[in-house]
């Protein structure tokens, strides 16, 4: 179990103290078999992968995600039924929809990240740490100018975490937003240079969007960077972990 990281418990509903976001971490490679519990479309979906690594990483993640949510909404895990709106995100459908849990997720090669919440809103994301020698070019693309200037005085050596460092926290606001990429990532700057602590720093035209939200930033493991955003100020984030400990 990777340090700071507290073992899965039975979490209900109420173990969700509206001042906390949990975070699950999930290993999708962990022997766990989860194809039981997943969906006709999800189980239609897991059978599209071409690599079977691939698939078997999707079974888990998915699985993981409604045995997590059943556990708070009290429902079995099969149960769980999902709606998904036009930008791709899915939200908890029909009844479950009124239980104000709110959650999104993001994986990244063997990790999978889950933020849960009670009536906030909340988008996450994880990356794995990798060779980009295009990274300035990348950053010039998306990220704001105030982004892009932060990054070229980092030293080469350390450019790529900070790359990964400003992409998760600017995806994990996207994502909490919802509209995917009609948001565009360069009208809006958050902090992610090593000692400033994470903020959104300024949205275009829309200045009370930096009060709106708390930005949280971690390493779930070595080799990876995550983010987690989540309305509101002082909710304080509680970790989990779902894998072999
Ligand atoms: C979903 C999106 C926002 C992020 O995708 P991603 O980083 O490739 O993938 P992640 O692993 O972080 O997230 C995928 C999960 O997000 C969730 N998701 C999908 N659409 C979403 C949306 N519009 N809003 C919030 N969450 C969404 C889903 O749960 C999905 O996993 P699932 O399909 O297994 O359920 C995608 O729209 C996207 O392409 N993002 C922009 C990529 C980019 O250019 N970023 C630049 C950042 S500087």
């Amino acid at each position: 179990m990777p340090e700071g990281w507290q073992p899965a418990r039975g979490q209900t509903a109420q173990a969700l103290n509206p001042a906390a976001v949990h975070l699950w971490l999930v290993d999708l490679e962990q022997p766990a078999s989860f194809e039981n519990i997943l969906s006709v479309d999800e189980q239609a979906r897991a059978g599209r992968f071409h690599f079977e690594r691939d698939r078997r990483r999707y079974v888990t993640g998915r699985g993981s995600l409604r045995l997590i949510l059943g556990r708070y909404l009290g429902v079995e895990p099969a149960q769980i039924r999902f709606e998904y709106t036009t930008y791709g995100r899915p939200l908890l459908a029909g009844l479950l929809a009124g239980s104000g849990l709110r959650f999104n997720v993001s994986h990244a090669q063997t990790v999978y990240l889950l933020g849960v919440t009670r009536n906030r809103e909340i988008g996450v994301d994880v990356e794995a740490i990798r060779p980009l020698p295009d990274a300035l070019d990348i950053a010039g693309r998306f990220f704001a100018p105030g982004e892009q200037a932060a990054l070229r005085r980092v030293p080469a050596a350390d450019k790529e975490v900070a790359f990964f460092h400003c992409w998760t926290r600017k995806e994990a606001y996207i994502k909490a937003l919802g509209s995917g990429l009609s948001q565009p990532l360069d009208e809006f700057e958050v902090s992610f240079l090593a000692g400033d602590p994470p903020r959104l720093l300024s949205v275009r035209d829309k200045p009370a969007e930096v009060e709106r939200w708390q930005l949280h930033a971690f390493t779930p493991r070595p080799g990876y960077v995550a983010a987690v955003i989540a309305e509101g100020q002082g909710w304080r984030p509680e970790m989990f972990w779902l894998g072999e400990t």
